[in-house]
């Protein structure tokens, strides 16, 4: 009798599964709301893809802009860019999709365009002032493979074939315009794994991304949003490809794993409390005086004063290692701020000077970017810039 039951759900099983791998529109009805119809808006105040909640799948693309390009085939270039960007991101195919049927699942995706220096010189306008690469620091050993470009393409989402396919369409539209000078993948927890909300980890087993002003409040408005000339209503982007040595980490034990950064590795609690958000006391001291959360600790080296908040949504990346060590991983280090002179630059500075971390991580790319504000369904990205 079991053997006979055992057919029979295996049989039922096959059925089901037959079922979910068709693709014919008759078969595909779910019972359950899937994520990839997930779609966030593109149209707005703000560009997408900075306050929406952080999705699986990160491809950051650098471009450089052909010789020749000027102002008006910066607006041919961002108007096509715009047009697709808005379709994928609703599911809908780009307008010459070669693969449409890759389109349909837009799962979160969002699109988010970023100028550098060299976009803004080409459109005979200037500032804001920051716009430059980052002043050189000590830790640095910064590639130009990794490092600089003219036009940044942000494509995230939970399924890393629809980014895929979305950065391809938007990279065969900037065909003629531009050339890639780097891309960089990175990831998060798969959609699912975890309860949506819950704080990152990076591949050091650290809770990232605790401190962070939190997007729809009043606090993260100021934190990001530009309010002066063509940038108002948009932001800086610093985008930092930080390599982690995890062979090196390997030999660090867990009390100074959670020294480097001032936090438990098990739960992100800063070390004078037990929860991830219990407020950090800078002031405790052991009792023979030293200080918890010691004076190199990475979260006392990074906090600054008010003015010098920023807003970080970074990805993870794992690539190939090269030579004998079994990894060639770090933390593709994004972060959002209106002003970069004012709220970046003082706390890399710190970090710089001091920080544990430093250890163990080391900054291989690093770019700046502007990232103009969103646009109404009539106009496009950059049109305040750009008309
Ligand atoms: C906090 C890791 C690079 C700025 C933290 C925390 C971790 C961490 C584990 C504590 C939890 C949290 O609040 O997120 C790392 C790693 C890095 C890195 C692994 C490099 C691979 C940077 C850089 C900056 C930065 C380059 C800025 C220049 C901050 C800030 C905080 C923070 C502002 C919050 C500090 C506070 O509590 O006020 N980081 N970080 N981090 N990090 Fe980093």
């Amino acid at each position: 009798g079991g053997a006979v039951a055992g057919i029979g759900a295996a049989a039922a099983i096959g059925a089901d599964y037959a079922l979910n791998r068709s693709n014919t529109e008759e078969n595909t009805a779910p019972s359950t709301p899937m994520n990839g119809d997930e779609k966030v808006p593109f149209f707005g105040a703000h560009q997408a893809g900075i306050d929406t909640a952080a999705q699986a799948h990160g491809v950051f693309v650098g471009l450089d802009l052909n010789d020749g390009v000027d102002a008006s085939a910066l607006v041919r270039l961002m108007r096509i860019l715009t047009d697709d960007a808005a379709r994928l991101t609703q599911g809908t195919p780009a307008l010459a999709d070669s693969e449409p049927e890759l389109a349909l699942s837009p799962a979160r995706l969002t699109v988010t365009f970023g100028f550098g220096p060299g976009l803004v010189a080409r459109a005979d306008s200037a500032g804001p002032g920051w716009l430059a690469p980052l002043p050189a620091f000590g830790i640095d050993r910064l590639q130009p493979e990794f490092s600089d470009g003219d036009l940044l393409l942000q494509v995230n989402g939970d399924d890393p074939l629809t980014v895929a396919h979305a950065a391809r369409m938007l990279l065969k539209d900037a065909r003629g315009f531009a050339t890639i000078r780097w891309t960089q993948q990175g990831f998060r927890r798969a959609y699912g794994t975890e309860r949506p909300g819950t704080t990152m980890r990076n591949l050091f087993g650290q809770v990232d991304g605790t401190t962070n002003p939190e997007p729809g409040t009043k606090d993260f408005d100021q934190v990001v949003w530009a309010e002066d000339g063509w940038l108002a209503g948009g932001t800086g982007a610093v985008i930092r490809r930080i390599r982690m040595d995890l062979d090196k980490w390997d030999r660090l034990d867990r009390s100074g794993r959670d020294a480097s950064v001032g936090r438990s590795i098990a739960n992100g609690a800063p070390l004078t409390g037990t929860k991830e958000f219990d407020e950090p006391d800078l002031e405790a001291k052991t009792a023979i005086g030293f200080p918890v959360i010691p004076q190199f600790a990475h979260i006392r080296r990074a906090r600054g004063d008010d003015s010098e908040r920023i807003f970080r949504r970074a990805y993870n990346y794992d690539e190939r290692p090269l030579g004998a060590e079994v990894s060639e991983s770090g933390l593709i280090f994004v972060s959002y701020q209106a002003d970069i002179e004012r709220q970046f630059i003082p706390m890399q500075r710190r970090l710089d000077e001091l920080d544990l971390l430093n250890e163990w991580t080391v900054p291989i790319g690093s770019a700046v970017f502007a990232i103009p504000p969103g646009c109404a369904e009539d106009g496009f990205i950059g049109d305040s810039l750009l008309s």
